[in-house]
This record gives structure tokens, C-alpha cells and sequence, in this order.
């Protein structure tokens, strides 16, 4: 019958418009999935671009400024990350606002350096919770609800720097004034424990105040006056970092004692007011490479995010002790301009 080759030919259109349909929604299926899958990655197509939230505790010091701007320079190198940044003006309650707001931005992965370590505790579970990867930077949280932990090892520096003034002063020992980062924040405890762990080989060496400066540089300058005119006697100063001695020697230099005593910082910014210029100007007698971890911050979310890689729980960053004998190297090392 003619109608049978009729109804093959339909049945051919028919299978061949089914076919078209199925490519189709098939098409517009991926590419719906290709702005809103899950960062989890179970199932849907490969995602293209990828949010990161970075909580910053505070930009008013330049080591955070260099954290953050190494963050964006590795970030560059991958077009699928997009970085977007905020500030907490070293304020406990903004940070928290601010993670928070990261969390329900839904943002594929956050990276926080957290102001201080109790504070901030819970937020970045609830993130770690709600499935977002968290790396945490240089200052550490309470507990283990977080991804990964990037840092320097803020004891070994610590008593890195109190070997080095015991071995200074000598036998006879001397006096020293501690210049502390802020209270609840992890370096500072480490920095402190550390320190008086490398003194304690040398019973007279005698840490005769120890005052927080919460790691600025002002807040150092007006702390030190006050010591300097308690204390006739002062033969080092101990900064948690750069700028709290920094601040010390510019409050010593203005009482007209900075040639009494030495001054010894952490972080060691290769930048014109950083810690290894003051080294290599004679402002310093030491200080310590503390990496932001700002570039492993970013290969550890590549690995997260684009390789689905597991990463280590803990990446701990090297340092270096600086003097006058290798600053001008390390600052050259460190591309120093
Ligand atoms: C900047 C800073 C650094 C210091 C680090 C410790 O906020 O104070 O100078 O090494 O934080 O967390």
C-alpha cells in the first residue's frame, strides 16, 4: 500500500525531529549547568568559573596588602578564578558579617586570614559546613572545620629570634622588652611561647616588660614610651613583627636611646619600608621571612576547585633568618625593589 511508504517516511521524519529535540535540550542542559552546579562537582558538567571570597582581618599593615595583592597576581594566571576581597578593619563582628555574606553569595571556596582565632571560629565552620572549602591563612581558627591551614611556623620563629638575642647578649645576658601582636590572635601566643623557649638557655636574659601593641606600628611608638620611661635599662627589643619594632625604634630614636639597645622584627616585607630595608639600613638587627602564603593559597584552590584534588590538612612555610650578613641577598631573593 502507497500509505505504507507514506508512514515510513513520516516515521523517519518523526525519529529524525525526536533525535533533533533530545540534542538540543541536551545542549541547553549543559550549559545551564555550566553557571550553576554545586562546587561539590558530584555529578553535573565541569564548571568554568570559579568564586573565591578572601576575608582579609585587616589592610592598615602592609604585610596583609602584600598577602592579598599575591593572592590576585596567582589568580591572574587563571582566568577561571574570580577573587573578590574584603576587608575587616581588624574588627571581629565585620569579619564574621563578612564570611557570612560570602556564604550566602554561595562563593565556590573561601580563603580567610582571620582576625582573631575564637571569634571567628564558628562562622568558618558554618561555611566548612555548608560545603564551601576554607583555607585558612596564617592566623589559625579553634578546631579543625576548615580545609586546609597554610603558615609559617610562628613558634620555631619565635625561638629562632629569643636563640638569637641569647646568643647576642652573651653570658652576661640583658634586658628585654617584648612588643606583642594583638591578644587573641595565634602568632602572637606562638611568637611569645616560642621566644621564651629559645632565651631559655641563657638564665640572664630577662624579659624585664611585655606589652601588646595588637601588630601596628603606631600603637608600638606610644607603647614604647611608656617603657622607655620606666626603664633606664633596655638592651633588646623583641617586635612579634616589622612594624612593632619599627615603631619601637622610632620611639627610642625620638628619646635619643635607639643606640642602646637592638631591635628584632618578623615578616621581613622585600619592599622600601619593609623589614629587610630596615635590616639592611642598620634600623634592625633581625628579622624573619614571614610568607603571606597568599600564591599556595591559590595553587591549593586550583587543586580544590579545577584538578578535584584532596589537599593536606597543614602546609607549613618556611622562613629565614635575616641579618645584615645576607638581607641585601634575601631582599634580592625575594625580588626586592
Ligand atoms: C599583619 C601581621 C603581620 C604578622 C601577621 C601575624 O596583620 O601583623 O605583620 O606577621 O599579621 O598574623
Amino acid at each position: 500500500m502507497s500509505n505504507g511508504r507514506i508512514d515510513v517516511k513520516k516515521w523517519l521524519f518523526l525519529s529524525f525531529a525526536l533525535l533533533l529535540s533530545l540534542m538540543l535540550a541536551a545542549c541547553s542542559d549543559s550549559s545551564e549547568n555550566t553557571s550553576s552546579t554545586a562546587n561539590s562537582g558530584s555529578g553535573g558538567e565541569e564548571k568554568k568559573e570559579f568564586l573565591i571570597g578572601m576575608s582579609q582581618a585587616n589592610l592598615g599593615e602592609p604585610w596583609r596588602v602584600a598577602m592579598n595583592d599575591q593572592i590576585q597576581a596567582a589568580a591572574d594566571e587563571h582566568p577561571e578564578l574570580k577573587v573578590v576581597f574584603a576587608d575587616a578593619a581588624q574588627d571581629n563582628s565585620k569579619q564574621i558579617a563578612d564570611v557570612e555574606n560570602f556564604i550566602q553569595q554561595k562563593v565556590d571556596l573561601l580563603i580567610i586570614s582571620p582576625n582573631e582565632a575564637k571569634p571567628l571560629t564558628a562562622v568558618v565552620k558554618k561555611a566548612y559546613d555548608a560545603g564551601i572549602p576554607v583555607i585558612v591563612l596564617d592566623r589559625k581558627v579553634e578546631g579543625d572545620a576548615y580545609t586546609q591551614y597554610i603558615g609559617g611556623d610562628n613558634k620555631l620563629i619565635g625561638k629562632k629570634a629569643g636563640e638569637y638575642v641569647a646568643k647576642v647578649l652573651g653570658e652576661k645576658g640583658g634586658k628585654v622588652v617584648e612588643i606583642k601582636g594583638l591578644e587573641g590572635s595565634t602568632p602572637q601566643q606562638e611568637r611569645h611561647d616560642g621566644f621564651l623557649e629559645g632565651i631559655s638557655s641563657n638564665p640572664n636574659v630577662k624579659v624585664i616588660a611585655s606589652q601588646n601593641a595588637d601588630w601596628l606600628r603606631d600603637k608600638a611608638i606610644t607603647v614604647m614610651e611608656n617603657i622607655l620611661q620606666a626603664n633606664k635599662d633596655i638592651n633588646v627589643v623583641y617586635g612579634h613583627n616589622d612594624p612593632a619594632a619599627e615603631g619601637a625604634y622610632i620611639a627610642a630614636k625620638n628619646a635619643g636611646r635607639e643606640k642602646e639597645m637592638i631591635f628584632i622584627g618578623i615578616d621581613g616585607l622585600p619592599t622600601p619600608d619593609g623589614g629587610l630595608k630596615a635590616v639592611m639600613e642598620g634600623r634592625l638587627s633581625a628579622t624573619y621571612i614571614y610568607p603571606t602564603g597568599g600564591k599556595e593559597a591559590i595553587e591549593s584552590a586550583i587543586k580544590i576547585l579545577l584538578d578535584k584534588e584532596e589537599v593536606e590538612k597543614t602546609v607549613i612555610l618556611d622562613t629565614i633568618e635575616v641579618t645584615k650578613d645576607n638581607a641585601e641577598q634575601v631582599y634580592r631573593q625575594f625580588g626586592g625593589k
